[in-house]
């Protein structure tokens, strides 16, 4: 059976699946009912070795015989968003929404394993399936399912995709290489001496260091990293002081840095430091500066995004394959899986054809093209199978 026509079998079950899953939103590492769902729907559709409260909320499964050579990873968790879309699958839990399209990931992957069945008698290797929790808070909970040793050492690809409304529907996004960035975080503490405002010789004034630092920060972009590797550093919190005639004595400034890179990313902190001492020297006031690693960048291996593209090619036409030219600075944790085992991550196109206003990542009208779940399930199906036949062969 082709995978196209397996696919049209499943097209009302998916979507009845998508609009489930999409009006009971949870947020990250409460994705209870959600987990409940995804795994009833894996013992309906006999699913193997169907494990729950994985890594929190975390579920897998396989397919198969032996043990797994592919992945496929969708994330569970929605945001604090009250929806506002009017759709009459709305959300049902009130202030939580898919408001980044995690629901249609799981329906996608949920459907690639469906398809994926009806050839289990070819399949030549056994395929696992990772429904990870609390992808939008880090530290994430691809750490925790990584921890509870989910990745088993047969495994040659791993697979994800996101939705992406900005692409049509029926078509995906790809891109070799870095295609998300590293979301590192700092907090830095002034620690001045406060004073009188008509007496600021009396003072270690942290407003006037700090305001100074926001500016000297940029420099560590403009004049440190190479200007052909992109970063981003943002100063996005600054509270200091009380009242207008009061020199304050204390300040905390916020903020995220954005790499590509891997060697870059680890230069940063010592970076921003020197800057750092160098601003409250000049200025006479105390520091500390301390920087949290978030989510490390997401680096697609070229051989996996070979295998996509081509079986991308066979199911959707190569018209439909979009060549993602730059990386978004934006970040995500399927990066830990990607520094254990190589694979590829891409864009599923979401949006409605025709559609001018489109809502972006995030937003309470974030809506979705249901044909494009079809599409998602039918390449990660289609891919699958292809790395299967391609580890078979041995080459
Ligand atoms: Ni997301």
């Amino acid at each position: 059976m082709q995978i196209n026509d397996s696919i049209k079998d499943i097209s009302v079950k998916l979507k009845r699946i998508y609009r489930d899953l999409h009006q009971i939103p949870e947020l990250a590492f409460e994705e209870h009912r959600t987990a409940e769902y995804i795994k009833r729907t894996l013992e309906e559709e006999n699913f193997s070795n169907i494990h729950s409260e994985i890594g929190g909320t975390g579920v897998t499964a396989t397919i198969g015989k032996g043990e797994p050579i592919v992945a496929i990873r969708a994330d569970m968790d929605a945001l604090p968003i009250e929806e506002e879309t009017n759709l009459p699958y709305s959300s049902k839990h009130i202030g939580m929404m898919h408001a980044c399209g995690h629901d249609a990931h799981m329906t996608a992957v949920l459907g690639a394993g469906m398809v994926l069945k009806h050839e289990i008698n070819e399949l030549p290797g056994a395929i696992k399936f990772i429904f990870q929790p609390a992808e939008e808070t880090p530290p994430g909970g691809a750490q925790e399912m990584i921890k509870a040793n989910i990745l088993n050492k047969e495994l040659k690809t791993i697979l994800a995709l996101h939705t992406e409304p900005h692409l049509p529907s029926g078509t995906i996004g790809v891109k070799d290489g870095a295609i998300m960035a590293a979301a590192d975080m700092f907090t830095i503490k002034l620690i001045g001496s406060g004073g009188h405002g008509a007496m600021p010789h009396q003072t270690r004034d942290v407003i006037v260091a700090g305001s100074y630092l926001v500016q000297a920060i940029q420099t560590v972009i403009s004049r440190m990293v190479n200007p052909l590797q992109p970063a981003v550093v943002t100063v996005g919190s600054f509270n200091a002081g009380t009242k207008a005639n009061i020199i304050a004595g204390k300040a905390e400034l916020k903020g995220t840095v954005r790499t590509l890179d891997p060697k870059l990313r680890e230069s940063m902190p010592k970076l921003i430091d020197q800057v750092i001492n160098g601003v409250c020297n000049s200025y006479g006031v105390q520091y500390t500066f301390n920087y949290d690693w978030g989510y490390p960048p997401v680096i697609n291996d070229s051989t996996a995004v070979k295998t996509l593209r081509e079986a991308a090619k066979k199911t959707i036409g190569i018209e439909n394959v979009i060549n993602v030219d730059s990386p978004s600075m934006g970040g995500e944790d399927f990066s830990y899986y990607l520094e254990r085992i190589p694979g590829v991550y891409f864009y599923l196109g979401v949006g409605k054809r025709n559609q001018t206003d489109i809502k972006p990542w995030h937003h309470p009208c974030y809506q979705i093209d249901e044909e494009a779940l079809l599409v998602g399930a039918e390449v990660l199906a289609q891919t699958t199978m292809d790395v299967l036949r391609r580890e078979n062969s041995g080459s």
